[in-house]
């Protein structure tokens, strides 16, 4: 847990280089090192230095990822955690109680879905899967009468992998007014391109493992929250349950992070072009990228987002059969689940990422594949894309 208000001052790359950096005072080693202790020696009983007892409760390697996350996401507090299901479920046992409802979006990920349905549904936690861009009805799903009441109101935007905008700031305002929470998925958008706190969210939940890390090399995932109550609960939650991200993790994710805004500059950039290459090629029904013009969440993306990112979703007029032989003829395109990193990945959601939810009404159209753009030059993914999709 860290309190950063200092460093919001400053601008978002200085914050991710710097937030939660500084140098080791008795050598001057620039990077912080990485502590790997398990238990810290105690001056007496009782006497802890720096209040560090033990490596569930605390750790310097994960604090000093947790101060950079809460500075760059503009949050008091930031948590990190093993995976983002790990920080999802922390959150969960934190705030909610049985006969608790959570509201989400029907096209939440799938592991998400999993993890609210089928293992904490059976705990007593009851959702409502619903359209989040159609506010009306977020209204009236949040309000129900004879329901019982919504805790929380968990979004993505964008979404996975339909690429949905949803307004942070009208969510809010609806789900305080029916005295619930907002929570903001943000692992698709990363702290670079939009910070839901700033929009009146409650809490932000981050795969870690997509851009934040960046390099595809490590497993993490994170909360950030301003309020202090909330943080006291989340933070015995992490401490008592100890789903806690290890030291090397939580090395590997700051390096990740220092990074971040150029890599996201970068994959911004490079999406961009793909997404304007893909449009109207023969083959092709629909290009689900908020940076195109007719996007329908283009305008409100252009308002609550710096930029709109590196994640593209392509439907297909040859339905299943040309998004699967796509997704299988790409050569720097991997075939692999996961996102954010810097190399560039394909994926084919209603079989991967999103297989928990077939046949449920999270099922993701069968047509549709997903793409990861990564950092290499555009013009050689174009080049990538163009063979594929000339196979059709
Ligand atoms: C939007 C989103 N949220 C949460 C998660 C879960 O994160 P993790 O795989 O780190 O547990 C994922 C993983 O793909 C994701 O894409």
């Amino acid at each position: 847990m860290s309190e950063t208000a200092e460093t919001h001052q400053t601008g978002f790359n200085t914050r991710a280089v710097h937030a939660g950096q500084e140098f080791e005072p008795r050598t001057g080693a620039v990077v912080p090192p990485l502590h790997f202790s398990s238990t810290y020696a105690q001056d007496g009983i009782g006497g802890l230095r720096s209040g560090y007892e033990y490596g569930r409760g605390g750790n310097p390697t994960r604090d000093a990822l947790q101060e950079q996350l809460a500075a760059l996401e503009g949050g008091r507090h930031a948590f990190s955690f093993g995976s983002g299901l790990a920080a999802e479920d922390g959150l969960i046992r934190a705030v909610c109680s049985p006969g608790d409802r959570i509201v989400l979006g029907n096209d939440a990920y799938g592991g998400t879905y999993r993890l609210i349905n089928r293992v904490l549904g059976p705990w007593g936690i009851q959702n409502t899967p619903i359209d989040m861009s159609a506010l009306d009805g977020v209204r009236s799903a949040v309000s129900a009468e004879g329901k019982d009441r919504a805790r929380l109101v968990w979004v993505e935007t964008p979404s996975n992998p339909l690429m949905k905008i949803t307004d942070i700031a009208a969510l809010a305002e609806i789900a305080h007014d029916a005295g619930a929470l907002l929570v903001v998925d943000n692992t698709f958008a990363s702290p670079y391109l939009q910070n839901p706190l700033a929009l009146g969210a409650d809490v932000v939940v981050h795969s870690t493992t997509k851009y934040i890390g960046g390099h595809s090399d490590v497993v993490g995932g994170a909360l950030v929250v301003n309020d202090g109550e909330l943080a006291e609960k989340i933070g015995f939650v992490q401490f008592a349950v100890g789903a806690v991200s290890g030291p090397m993790d939580a090395f590997l994710t700051t390096r990740g992070l220092k990074t971040l805004g150029v890599r996201m500059e970068r994959h911004s950039d490079n999406a961009q072009k793909i997404a304007e290459w893909l449009v109207g090629r023969p083959g092709i029904e629909n290009v689900l990228y908020p940076g195109l013009p007719d996007h329908p969440g283009h305008e409100l993306a252009a308002k609550q987002m710096r930029r709109f990112g590196g994640m593209i979703s392509v439907q297909f007029t040859g339905g299943e059969a040309a998004a699967r032989k796509v997704a299988e003829s790409t050569e720097l395109f991997t075939l692999a689940e996961s996102l954010g990193g810097i190399e560039s990945l394909m994926n084919y959601p209603s079989e991967m990422t999103h297989a928990s939810v077939k046949g449920t009404e999270l099922a993701v159209p069968e047509n549709l594949i997903r793409l990861s753009v990564g950092i290499e030059d555009a013009e050689d993914l174009i080049a990538d894309l163009d063979q594929a999709i000339s196979r059709l």
